[in-house]
């Protein structure tokens, strides 16, 4: 069975992603670039799956070291996962990719920026806690 990951990161208010990108996309304050620098090494040598938005967005560079995928909403998660028995994987958004594969996430790696501006796309709290043990 595949090690199933999520890293991300979020705004204050759980800003995601706005028109395609990163929120705060182009920073060049040092806490974001070292955030993206970050990521490149966590998941260096692993496997890297997310939606078509996220997975455009991904440089060419990043291709070379990692094992990086397009998952599809017509793809049964556990299929994909399937595929990369005994690798580490990254579960790397967006949200409806998140909707669907949080309860399979074991480990998230979430980074808070110091961005509080707009966003079209944000971090779900209730991704962390998939279980059915909490009273109502
Ligand atoms: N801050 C961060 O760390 C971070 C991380 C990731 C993304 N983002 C941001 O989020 C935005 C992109 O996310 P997005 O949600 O708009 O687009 P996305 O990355 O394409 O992800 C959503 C799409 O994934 C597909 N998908 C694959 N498996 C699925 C499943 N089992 N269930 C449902 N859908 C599934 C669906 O497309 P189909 O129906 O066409 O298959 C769905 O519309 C960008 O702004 C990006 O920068 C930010």
């Amino acid at each position: 069975m595949a090690d199933v990951r999520c890293i991300c990161a979020i705004g204050l208010s759980g800003q995601l992603g706005l028109k395609g990108q990163l929120p705060w996309e182009g920073d060049p304050r040092p806490e974001f670039r070292a955030d993206v620098e970050r990521f490149f090494d966590i998941t260096r040598g692993h496997v890297l799956i997310a939606g078509p938005k996220t997975i455009a967005s991904v440089p060419e560079f990043a291709y070379a070291e990692r094992t990086i995928r397009a998952i599809r909403s017509h793809e049964k998660p556990e299929d994909v996962l399937a595929e990369y028995q005994d690798r580490v994987v990254f579960v790397g958004g967006g949200p409806p990719v998140w909707d669907i594969y949080a309860p399979l996430i074991m480990h998230w790696d979430i980074t808070r920026l110091p961005y509080d501006g707009p966003a079209d796309r944000w971090f779900d709290p209730k991704w962390l806690l998939t279980g059915k043990g909490r009273p109502l």
